[in-house]
């Protein structure tokens, strides 16, 4: 697959390609900053320049520090882009929801809400999305069963009026790879992040409270395993994480006993995420993560390491 993939080609064939899907219109395009929606970010923009609009949504689900990352990344790439802030709107279209696939439903349709906005003051008929192939494949596509609904993917409402362009969506993760290094685009190296961001590693209700948590978490595996990994001490995983589990366990502070919050992290090897093994993270390494989690992060008192391979698990817990 990978050694036969020419990524000049694809970028050639996919601008052209955008180019004669949108005509002499205008696009709009979700950017998560991510891998696969920064390349096809680059690509739109190559084939229509002034007439994209790359809107990122602050949804108040992201990782530390995301939303001023994104906005240095899409302004070196020199992609027209707008930030739009709507946390409030997502805490509230979540509030009492803790069903996972209900969770993908509610973060897509208010996606949507925000795009057809944009989309108007920007005047664009067509959509353009990073969606690659195990999106819809696992989102239910041909003869597959659904696994989880991708939200970039089921999440659509079958009225929505911007057309799809989807210039990515037979490649696997490593060919997106291919073609964001070939672009210059600086995070073609980045781990995945899910398009329902924290959400989907909130377990149970989403709050802005356990998304503080668990952002905080994440920043810590993230901080120790490449700090491992740039020392020498270990391979980079594919991907690596924390989820807030909701569940609280008994444990003792002081001379205290006290009821908390346990992380799970996570890390795995894979290709393409379509299957995975747990990584085999150095104990030296999850020491460190877990006693800086059980500091630094309120009211967790209980850290586990996921030993589980997909299948039969998936790479996130929801
Ligand atoms: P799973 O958890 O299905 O994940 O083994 C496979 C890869 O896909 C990412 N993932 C998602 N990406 N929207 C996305 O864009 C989603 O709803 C979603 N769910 C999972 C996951 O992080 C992993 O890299």
């Amino acid at each position: 697959m990978s050694s036969v993939f020419d990524a000049k080609g694809f970028i050639d064939e996919q601008v052209a390609a955008v180019r004669k899907a949108v005509g002499d219109g205008r696009a709009i395009l979700a950017c998560s900053g991510g891998v696969d929606s920064t390349t096809a970010a680059v690509l739109a923009s190559r084939a229509l320049g002034e007439r994209l609009l790359a809107v990122y949504v602050d949804t108040g689900l992201m990782r530390k520090g995301e939303t001023e990352q994104v906005s240095g990344t899409l302004e070196g790439l020199r992609v027209k882009f707008k930030v739009v802030r709507a946390a409030d709107a997502f805490f509230g279209a979540l509030k009492g929801v803790s069903d996972p696939e209900k969770k993908r439903e509610v973060i897509g349709r208010k996606f949507i809400d925000v795009f057809e906005k944009e989309a108007d003051g920007f005047r664009a008929e067509f959509l353009v999305q990073g969606t690659i192939a195990p999106d819809w494949i696992e989102s239910g596509g041909q003869l597959r069963d659904r696994i989880k609904t991708h939200h970039n993917v089921a999440g659509l409402p079958e009225t929505m009026r911007l057309r799809l362009v989807e210039p990515l969506r037979d490649l696997y993760k490593d060919e997106v790879r291919q073609v964001a290094r070939a672009l210059g685009v600086a995070v073609s190296e980045r781990q995945p992040f899910p398009g329902p961001a924290l959400a989907v590693r909130c377990l149970g209700e989403v709050t802005p409270e356990a998304v503080e948590a668990v952002r905080a978490a994440c920043a810590i595996v993230e901080e120790e395993i490449e700090a491992a990994a740039k020392g020498g001490a270990m391979p980079l995983p594919w991907q690596y994480f924390a989820v807030l589990l909701p569940l609280k366990s008994v444990g003792v502070h002081g001379d205290l006993r006290v009821y908390g919050r346990t992380v799970a992290v996570r890390a795995v090897e894979s290709i393409d995420g379509m299957t995975a093994s747990y990584a085999k993270v150095p104990f030296e390494v999850l020491d460190r993560i877990s006693t800086r989690i059980t500091n630094e992060v309120k009211d967790v008192n209980r850290v586990v390491y996921d030993v589980s391979n997909k299948p039969p698990a998936t790479i996130e817990w929801e």
